[in-house]
């Protein structure tokens, strides 16, 4: 630290640590938005598990693609309304929408579906990489990317696979 004044190199550790933080958010290509209709999307399922109940919504045309086993269509939000103990947790978030999957690599990319989570008050958690979001729900990719897809009974009466 002798050739390296101490307030000189808090300074330099200040601006990696901005730069890093800068970097981060611009490296995070995402173009969710928290859908501005959300009363509007109605109930698709719940998924409970010890103090944690999700409520899923998306919109009808959504619901009735999963019951009839087709695409999802382009502009859907499927938001997980994610409750702990009774009280609103987080909002998880994927969008699908023309194009979107052009933003990421083929290694990467969830076909045109992103991924991102909201705070209760809407605000973009800008601490999550989602690309963890995308690893895990590309193994979904027979189900449109989608993990309730398959709970969910189709129209012609088939059960439950
Ligand atoms: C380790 C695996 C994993 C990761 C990581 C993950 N998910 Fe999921 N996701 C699931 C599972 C499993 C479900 C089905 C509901 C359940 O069982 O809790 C689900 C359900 C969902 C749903 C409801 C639609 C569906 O697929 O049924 C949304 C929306 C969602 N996740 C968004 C996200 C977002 C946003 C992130 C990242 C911030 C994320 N997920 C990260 C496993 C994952």
């Amino acid at each position: 630290m002798t050739i390296f004044p101490r307030p000189l190199f808090l300074a330099a550790l200040a601006a990696a640590a901005i730069l890093a933080i800068g970097w981060q958010v611009q490296a995070e290509t995402n173009r969710v938005s928290f859908p501005a209709d959300l009363d509007r999307l109605v109930h698709y399922t719940t998924v409970r598990r010890g103090n944690v109940t999700e409520h899923i919504l998306t919109t009808p045309e959504a619901i009735t693609a999963v019951q009839n086993r087709q695409p999802i269509p382009a502009g859907t939000h499927f938001v997980l309304v994610d409750h702990r103990d009774g009280k609103l947790y987080r909002y998880f978030v994927m969008e699908k929408g023309e194009g979107f999957g052009a933003d990421y690599d083929a290694r990467r990319r969830t076909a045109d579906w992103q991924f991102q989570w909201f705070w209760p008050d809407r605000s973009l958690n800008l601490g999550e990489n989602t690309a963890r979001c995308q690893s895990c729900h590309a193994s979904q990719q027979g189900a449109d990317y989608l993990f309730t897809a398959h709970r969910i009974p189709r129209f012609d009466g088939t059960p439950v696979e």
